[in-house]
């Protein structure tokens, strides 16, 4: 495998969030996100562990895009914590935020190392959900102000924009099994009905994104002449039983509730029918001025890949949980079949390896949504064991991770998908959500304790892939 087996102009690099590895999380004018208030909660972070250090890339940016450099990537995925643009979300402006950013693109620019700028990974500022409940909330459309401040103030150097990361797991995971912030459990709620909220936080989210994008297309495109798109996370859904019509019918209404729930809108301007027709009454709708707006709304795609399962069907019966976002597919999750598991498992509980599940997400948004231009936006895996400094960091594991899904990944550009990029997720091991620093997705260790940088021996892979050495 060798930057030579893909296209001319194929762009490799890595991906990261501000939440998970700036640091300086209450300095220089950084407004609270909705994730300072849920990491507060005792028990909600693996060793109540906080990102108000994590890895300190706030302050050591230029040693991690020049470990980027000398590894051959191409680019750098980034996003900008919106309250540390807007503290309270809308008004006043901290421009030692603005600073920041500058120097990070700047040092980017100067190192031939290319910024993609995604504006929203989870950090919804506090203030819009104490003001008037954040997502819940049409008011949630100053996304688009936010936005517009971001492409006026970057744009010049910023070329490829992203608007949401993973949206889905915003919607899901923080408003119906209240896993991330804001944390609502409305699936776990008396009756446990989660109501309409991850339904109407998924079309707030879609709308925003749609006002943002005709911002930039209206405001900045013209004379930027950038891209703008979104990052969607896309878990392959494989029928347990292939010649089972139940099954196939199940996997289809997981791929529908999961990335077409967002693709869907925006390729073609409404939602799946398996999502209208399951979901009933709770189901925002567009207008037809609205689904103008959304169809058509991005002019590229990021797939967040990396693991797939089997799915077989799971009718409602007598005893159904009252309906909920996750009961909604009338479908099973299933990690064997006859015995055989799907994949060996990394260490998070959700990442089974996969590889021919990249294959077949990348060929199914290339069939079922007109093959738009694509990124490989996030792929990675998080070791299954302790990984010990000495003589530098040996991960066998990812480096077999590694090479087999971006074989597959080639197999589906190889096959007429229009991927143009991919980034590994991350380049540096850092603030895992709940599983806080217990989980290390880094192709560069760090030290948590002092904080140094140690590539991993997947770092040397990509710079022999990129160099075409490999
Ligand atoms: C996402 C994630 C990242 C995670 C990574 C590993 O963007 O998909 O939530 O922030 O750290 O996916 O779980």
């Amino acid at each position: 495998l060798s930057r030579r087996s893909f296209p001319k102009g194929f762009v490799f690099g890595t991906a990261a969030s501000a939440y998970q590895v700036e640091g300086m999380a209450h300095k220089d004018g950084r407004g609270p996100s909705i994730w300072d208030a849920f990491i507060k909660i005792p028990g909600e972070i693996a060793n109540n562990a906080t990102a108000d250090v994590t890895v300190d890339e706030y302050h050591r940016y230029k040693e991690d895009v020049n470990i980027m450099k000398n590894m051959g990537f191409d680019a750098y995925r980034f996003s900008i914590s919106w309250s540390r643009i807007f503290p309270n979300g809308t008004g006043e402006v901290n421009w030692k935020g603005v600073a920041y950013y500058n120097r990070l693109i700047n040092y980017m620019v100067k190192k031939g190392i290319t910024p993609y700028a995604n504006l929203y990974h989870y950090d919804l500022p506090e203030a819009l959900e104490v003001r008037y409940g954040g997502l819940l909330s049409r008011e949630v459309v100053s996304f688009a102000d936010y936005a517009d401040f971001c492409f006026g103030a970057f744009g010049d150097r910023v070329k490829n924009w992203l608007t949401f990361n993973e949206p889905r797991v915003v919607a899901a995971l923080g408003y119906d099994d209240g896993r991330f912030a804001p944390g609502r459990c409305t699936g776990c709620e008396a009756g446990g009905d989660s109501g309409t909220e991850p339904y109407v936080v998924a079309h707030h989210l879609i709308l925003s994104h749609a006002a943002a994008v005709q911002r930039y297309r209206r405001r900045h495109q013209p004379t930027q002449r950038g891209r703008v798109g979104i990052l969607l996370d896309f878990v392959w859904y494989e029928p347990l039983t292939a010649d089972s019509a139940a099954d196939r019918a199940a996997a289809q209404r997981s791929r529908d509730f999961h990335v077409g729930w967002f693709l869907h809108p925006i390729v073609y301007g409404e939602y799946p029918k398996s999502v209208r027709r399951s979901v009933k009454g709770r189901l925002p709708k567009f207008t037809a001025e609205e689904a103008g707006l959304v169809r058509g709304s991005i002019d590229y795609v990021g797939v967040n890949q990396y693991t797939a399962y089997y799915v077989r069907d799971r009718r409602p019966n007598a005893t159904a949980a009252p309906p909920s976002y996750s009961s909604d597919w009338h479908a099973e999750f299933v990690y064997e079949r006859d015995g055989v598991p799907i994949g060996p498992r990394a260490n998070s509980d959700w990442l089974y390896i996969v590889p021919w599940g990249l294959y077949k997400a990348v060929t199914y948004v290339k069939e079922k949504y007109g093959n738009p231009t694509m990124l490989l936006s996030e792929n990675g895996m998080d070791d299954p064991g302790n990984v010990t400094v000495g003589q530098g960091v040996r991960d066998a594991a990812r480096v077999a991770y590694y090479r087999s899904y971006v074989a597959e990944l080639k197999a589906a550009i190889d096959g007429g998908a229009n991927c143009v990029g991919y980034f590994a997720w991350s380049l540096l091991d850092n603030f895992e959500w709940k599983l806080g620093y217990t989980s290390r997705f880094g192709l560069v260790y760090v030290d948590f304790r002092t904080l140094r940088r140690y590539p991993k021996s997947s770092a040397y892979w990509f710079r022999d892939v990129i160099a075409g050495t490999n």
